[in-house]
């Protein structure tokens, strides 16, 4: 049996950071490839030597081929270019296609049974290319978005009302895009709704915050965008996977009529567990919200139908 195995590709600033969030959190062994020689394999040492001050166990190695990633359970794709200031994630649709096919079919053949999570930009689009490319099911193919979004949205609350984090309880739904959904009617604070503690316009601008919370990053660090959190929300639907943990979070999933969307890949609360995306959950949205969600669906679909696949 031995532990699980978790891919990550692309040993950049996400991918390394996947793989020190999942081994400090013991899950499960990962392998680290990327096309640089060297990189993967001195970032995995780097962090195998990390192992006795932490405690950890698990094996990290880096690679820059496909031989070592045979049998993974999860594979996380994180290749790719990201933004940089001025870019939209749609400007880096065809590189990322490219190497995202690429690297779906070198996963699927050593990998058959995996289960593929999404990050490279844009998200939707590039999880609508492992979905084709792969050819598996649809509950093993999923996105990495909502998690971030939400993140995002629950971090923002949280610094606006001095409350803890955990106390905020949220959902930010749609495409990865300036137009996501942050569902303010489904918002509450421990139970307490947010809307009897915040005026509508400060509940605007942490909604305007949310849906260009990636945007922010980018425009402070200059040269890449956001990883910690990005890599936390990867690791976390990984850990519901191999943990089977049944979590409901927002996952880019493949729909087929559910919200009223067919063959597009869209952020919907979805039950996270050992069969991947076990269930797409409905949401009850008002009239404005699901306006908002339209719109969204709009974008993705475009971006989608500019993949030409
Ligand atoms: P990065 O540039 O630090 O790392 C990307 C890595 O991919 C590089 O090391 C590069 O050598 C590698 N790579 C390129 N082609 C490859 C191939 N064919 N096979 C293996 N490795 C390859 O970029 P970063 O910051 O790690 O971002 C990665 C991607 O994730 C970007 O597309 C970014 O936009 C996206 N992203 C998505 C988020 C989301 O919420 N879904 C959040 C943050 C980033
Ligand atoms: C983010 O949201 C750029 O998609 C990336 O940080």
């Amino acid at each position: 049996m031995g532990r699980p195995k978790i891919t990550v590709v692309g040993a950049g600033n996400v991918g390394a950071t996947c793989a020190h969030w999942a081994a400090a959190r013991d899950l499960a062994d990962v392998v680290l490839v990327d096309v640089v020689e060297g990189m993967p394999q001195g970032k995995s040492l780097d962090l195998m030597q990390a192992r006795p001050i932490f405690g950890f166990n698990v094996d990290v190695v880096g690679a820059n081929d496909y031989e070592a990633t045979k049998g993974s359970k999860v594979v996380i794709i994180t290749a790719g270019i990201p933004r940089k200031p001025g870019m939209s994630r749609e400007d880096l649709i065809n590189t990322n296609k490219n190497i995202v096919a690429t690297v779906t079919k070198e996963i699927a053949a050593r990998s058959p049974n995996a289960f593929i999570i999404v990050v490279a930009n844009p998200l939707d689009a590039m999880c609508y290319v492992a979905y084709k490319v792969s050819g598996f099911p649809r509950k093993r193919v999923m996105g990495m978005a909502g998690i971030l979004d939400t993140a995002r949205y629950r971090c923002f609350i949280a610094m606006e009302l001095k409350v803890a984090v955990e106390e905020v309880q949220a959902m930010v739904l749609g495409g990865h895009g300036d137009d996501m959904v942050p569902v303010v009617s489904a918002t509450n604070i421990s139970g307490v709704p947010l809307t009897s503690l915040l005026s509508k316009k400060r509940i605007q601008a942490l909604v305007e915050r949310t849906r260009k919370g990636g945007g922010e990053i980018v425009a402070l660090l200059k040269t890449g965008s956001a990883f910690y959190a990005p890599a936390a929300a990867a690791v976390q639907m990984a850990e519901a996977i191999l943990k089977d943990q049944k979590r409901l979070v927002p996952v880019s999933a493949y729909l087929t009529g559910e919200y009223g969307l067919n063959d597009l890949y869209f952020g919907v609360p979805v039950i996270l567990g050992a069969g991947g995306i076990e269930k797409i959950i409905p949401l009850k949205l008002t009239k404005e919200e699901e306006a908002m969600l339209q719109k969204s669906a709009a974008a993705v679909a475009k971006t989608r139908d500019d993949l030409k696949m």
